[in-house]
């Protein structure tokens, strides 16, 4: 049951608690880019990312927010989607997904991405690509069952606990799913 969690877009004056978010998830997870303590972006750079972001028509990030005892949201869960820069790959987004650990195994991933595809379809988006880590068995067990393919490997791409490992590239093509 996720009843008290709900998923939303994330606001442009939520850099501070966005923030906390990847922060703490970063500490969580070892199949995440940064380590813990690792990210060291500002509240102010990460409210220009954000803004810069939203603003450009063809990204989105989106939250699971849990609500408190006091009635006050907290944010446990956040996918962001990256979408292309150029006229060529404008229709092309890359998404990054993390949720704390205490609300993993809830089907939350499941329903950030059932609002992602419903954003891809008003924002024009037909591509959906992501990258996660050999062995994040649980990761590519949600993306699989979201509709996700695997394309390809990059070999060694990452430097995890002393040993390498392969990036696994997957993709979405909504619209010839849909
Ligand atoms: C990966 C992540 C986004 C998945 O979201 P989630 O809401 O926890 O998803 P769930 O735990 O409900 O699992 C999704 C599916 O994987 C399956 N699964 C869960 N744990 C599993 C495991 N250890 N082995 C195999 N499958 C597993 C579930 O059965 C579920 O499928 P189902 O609903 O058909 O049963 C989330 O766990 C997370 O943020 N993890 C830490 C950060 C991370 O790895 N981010 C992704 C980086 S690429």
């Amino acid at each position: 049951m996720t009843g008290d969690v709900a998923i939303r877009a994330l606001r442009a004056d939520e850099a501070e608690p966005f923030l906390a978010l990847r922060k703490a998830a970063d500490a969580q997870s070892r199949y995440l880019l940064y380590g813990a303590g690792e990210r060291r972006t500002t509240v102010e750079e990460q409210a220009r990312a954000i803004a810069e972001l939203l603003g450009s028509g063809n990204s989105t990030i989106l939250v699971a927010e849990a609500e408190g005892r006091d009635g006050a949201g907290s944010l446990v869960g956040y996918l962001i989607a990256k979408g292309g820069g150029a006229e060529r790959n404008r229709h092309a987004a890359e998404i990054v997904v993390a949720i704390l650990d205490a609300y993993t195994g809830k089907g939350i991933g499941a329903r950030l991405f059932g609002a992602l595809d419903e954003w891809a379809r008003g924002a024009g988006v037909t591509r959906l690509g992501l990258g996660l880590m050999d062995g994040n068995v649980r990761a590519r067990a949600l993306y699989e069952k979201m509709g996700f393919r695997e394309e390809g490997r990059r070999k060694a791409a990452f430097l995890l606990e002393g040993g390498f490992v392969d990036e696994i590239l997957m993709y979405k093509l909504p619209s010839s799913i849909l």
